[in-house]
This record gives C-alpha cells, sequence and structure tokens, in this order.
C-alpha cells in the first residue's frame, strides 16, 4: 500500500476516535453524558452503575491473598495506566518477566496480553487476581468468596447485575471490563490535526508521520490506534533482524511470545502489534520493559524490524509525531470501597 492510501486508511479509521463518538449519552443504558466509554460486547453492555463498581473492583486490594495488591498496582489509571517499570512487583514482592502495558484504550485491543493470550477485557480480567506473582488468589472460587463477605458489594452486584446474576468471577470480570471501557483518551493533537485543526501538530511532527509511512512503520502500526495492519491484524514477527546488536544489548529474543503460548514453532518470536496511542507516557519499552527511552524504542525498532538507521534528527521527528498520540485523560476519582465492619477478610 503506498502512504497516500494508508493515510487516507488512517484518518477513515480514526473516526472511532473522533471527539463526542462512542458518547454514551443513551438514557436506556444509565450511563452519564460526560463518559466516553469504547463499544462493548451484547452481553456485557456498559452501564454507568457497573462501571462504578468496576472501578471499586479495580482498586481494591482485597481482591489480592494477601490485601497488598490491586489491579491499579500496576496500572495506575492516575498516570500512565501502567506502571512505567521494566517488570511490574506483585504479591509479596515478586516480580515476572514482562512489563505491564497500559489499560488507558485498553478496551480497543483486538487481543489482550503482549501473547494475545486472552481475547477480550472480560477474559483478561479474570487472570490476574489468580496469578501466583500478580494478586496470588488461590483459585476463582476463593475470589468470589472475598467479594461475597463484602456487604456493599453484595448489593451493588443485585443493582448492577439483577437477582438472577450472583455475584461470580463472570460479574467480576463483567464490571471491572465495563470500567475499563471508559478508560479512553480521545483528542490528541494528532485526532485533532486529522480533524482540520492544522496547527495541533508541529512541522516537526509532520515530518515524523511522513517518515513512519516511508520507512514502512506502518506495515505494522496502522489503523486508528496504530497497532495492526491489515496484512498484520494483530502479531508480528519480534526482533526481525536477528542480528542487530540490540538483540543482545536489550535481551529482544529471550521470550518466545507467542511461541511459549502455543508450543508452536511457527510462533516463536510473535507479539501482539501495541498501540501508539500514549506511547510517549509509558516507558519503559517493549514486552521486557528493557529500553529506558522512546527515542531509543524508535532506533531499535527501525533497526530490528526495517534494518534501517535513521538520523538522529528523524528520531526527534518520529518522537515528536509519537508524542503528538497523546490524548486527553478523563478525571479519575479514587472510588470509596465498601467496608466490613468489625472484620478483616486478610489475614496474615
Ligand atoms: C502485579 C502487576 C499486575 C497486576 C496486579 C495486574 N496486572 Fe494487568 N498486566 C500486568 C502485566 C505484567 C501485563 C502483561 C503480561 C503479559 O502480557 O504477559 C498485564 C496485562 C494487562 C492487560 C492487557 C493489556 C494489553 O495491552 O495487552 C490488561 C487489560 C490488564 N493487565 C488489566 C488488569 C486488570 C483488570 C487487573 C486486575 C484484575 C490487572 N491487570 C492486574 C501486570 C499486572
Ligand atoms: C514488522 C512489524 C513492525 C514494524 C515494521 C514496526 N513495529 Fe514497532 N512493534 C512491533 C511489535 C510486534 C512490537 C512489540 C514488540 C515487543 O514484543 O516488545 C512493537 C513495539 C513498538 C514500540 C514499543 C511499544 C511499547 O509499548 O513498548 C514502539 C515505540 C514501536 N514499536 C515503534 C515503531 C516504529 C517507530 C517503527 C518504524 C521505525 C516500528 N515500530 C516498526 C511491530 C513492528
Amino acid at each position: 500500500m503506498n502512504s497516500v492510501s494508508s493515510f487516507v486508511l488512517i484518518i477513515l479509521s480514526l473516526l472511532v476516535l473522533a471527539p463526542g463518538c462512542g458518547k454514551m449519552s443513551d438514557a436506556h443504558n444509565g450511563i452519564a453524558p460526560s463518559i466516553l466509554s469504547a463499544p462493548a460486547p451484547t452481553d456485557n453492555p456498559t452501564t454507568l452503575e457497573k462501571v462504578h463498581l468496576g472501578q471499586k473492583l479495580f482498586f481494591d486490594p482485597r481482591l489480592s491473598r494477601d490485601g497488598t495488591v490491586s489491579c491499579s498496582s500496576c496500572h495506575n489509571v492516575m498516570s500512565s495506566g501502567g506502571d512505567n517499570r521494566s517488570v511490574s512487583v506483585g504479591i509479596g514482592g515478586k516480580t515476572g518477566n514482562r512489563s505491564a502495558p497500559t489499560v488507558w484504550n485498553a478496551a480497543f485491543n483486538p487481543v489482550q496480553f503482549w501473547d494475545g493470550r486472552a481475547a477480550t477485557l472480560e477474559d483478561q480480567a479474570k487472570g490476574p487476581l489468580i496469578n501466583a506473582i500478580e494478586m496470588g488468589m488461590e483459585n476463582h472460587e476463593a475470589v468470589v468468596k472475598r467479594v461475597l463477605a463484602i456487604p456493599g458489594y453484595v448489593e451493588e452486584f443485585k443493582t448492577v447485575f439483577g437477582d438472577s446474576s450472583p455475584i461470580s468471577i463472570d460479574t467480576i470480570a463483567k464490571a471491572i471490563a465495563a470500567y475499563e471501557r471508559t478508560l479512553v483518551t480521545p483528542n490528541s493533537p494528532f485526532d485533532r490535526y486529522v480533524h482540520g485543526e492544522t496547527s495541533a501538530l508541529s512541522t516537526q511532527a509532520e515530518r515524523g508521520f511522513q517518515l513512519v509511512n516511508q520507512v514502512g512503520c506502518t506495515s505494522c502500526h496502522s489503523g486508528p490506534h496504530f497497532m495492526g495492519s491489515s496484512d498484520r491484524p494483530n502479531f508480528a514477527q519480534f526482533p526481525v533482524n536477528a542480528n542487530s546488536e540490540y538483540v543482545a544489548k536489550y535481551r529482544l529474543a529471550e521470550d518466545k511470545g507467542r511461541g511459549a503460548l502455543t508450543m508452536n514453532k511457527v510462533d516463536d518470536h510473535y507479539w501482539k502489534i501495541p498501540t501508539w496511542r500514549n506511547v510517549a507516557l509509558t516507558a519503559p519499552y517493549f514486552h521486557n520493559g528493557s529500553v529506558p527511552t522512546l527515542d531509543e524504542a524508535v532506533r531499535v525498532m527501525a533497526k530490528v524490524q526495517l534494518n534501517t538507521s535513521l538520523t538522529e534528527a528523524q528520531v526527534q521527528d518520529v518522537v515528536a509525531f509519537l508524542n503528538s498520540l497523546s490524548g486527553e485523560f478523563p478525571k479519575q476519582e479514587l472510588p470509596r470501597l465498601p467496608d466490613t465492619p468489625g472484620i478483616t477478610l486478610v489475614t496474615p
């Protein structure tokens, strides 16, 4: 595809994040007009009550075995939606080997996790609760038991899901996913530029936008979120150029990505093509968080994916463009969590 047609494609697909588009003002589902939300699956419509419940669960450390870790510990929605660490710290100070992606705009991911092992936000949310190095609950029944022991939640689940759908791992995941669908960041300078506000992009960022088309970054990062392309909808090989010195320097080939999941050699070193939206805010970079700065991530990508060396000025142009993809963050307020008067649910 030439750069003009991919430019048109990007513009057309950007309508997804157009200002006001996707605003859930429908009185029928009870969402306040001010809350933007990503499209929801038919079996989990977004409602205001569900979003509020999901937000509480997202912030509640009692959903971890020893009461120390919540989703927000690693996905700080007061800022980047990640933790800006190479690898996250979970229960008992344990660390894994992958970096926490942002939850901002995760609702638009065609697949979740670096290796795409969850198809939906609902599926994804069930994982960390029982991951031994994240929230460490014994099993999903133990999670349900915790939530059932908090009277305020019992009431809220009734209001949100009705008497016929009691508290279960599915309704817990649905509420959390509904909250995550409100974590969208529209109106980045680039969106405003595409909608006609030509002064929203600096000439440097404009040059960077041209460059990512010219050198071929957009053969992978394309569409409204600069994730997959029509040729490569979800996944791509990384590193492509395994001989680059960057591969050893940043340990880019140690983890087999999808190959470790499917145990199929053809998937070795395939990874989800991550979004460029807010990428300027989510350092360090790559699945292992090994690259500390955005300029270095751009140099690495040019070399290991496209076997190209960019000049320093070109790197800065691309970085300026990537910075223009930081959107507007809807204000988050810490929710008041329901109490358990007279007892604690978390014992040492
Ligand atoms: C201990 C840190 C930690 C906790 C706690 C945690 N996460 Fe994550 N999260 C991660 C890491 C690390 C990954 C990437 C793992 C991978 O891809 O293998 C991830 C991936 C994700 C993704 C996928 C995003 C993408 O772009 O692929 C979502 C969504 C997410 N987490 C939401 C949640 C929710 C909801 C909770 C609470 C139920 C939660 N996380 C708890 C660290 C954490
Ligand atoms: C062949 C496909 C492909 C091409 C071409 C490509 N990328 Fe990537 N990009 C990926 C994949 C896959 C990842 C995830 C790598 C990983 O596992 O950490 C990625 C990750 C990134 C990241 C880090 C994102 C994060 O959240 O850590 C940045 C920044 C990036 N690419 C920018 C670029 C730029 C700039 C270019 C062009 C110079 C480019 N990419 C070319 C597939 C590609």
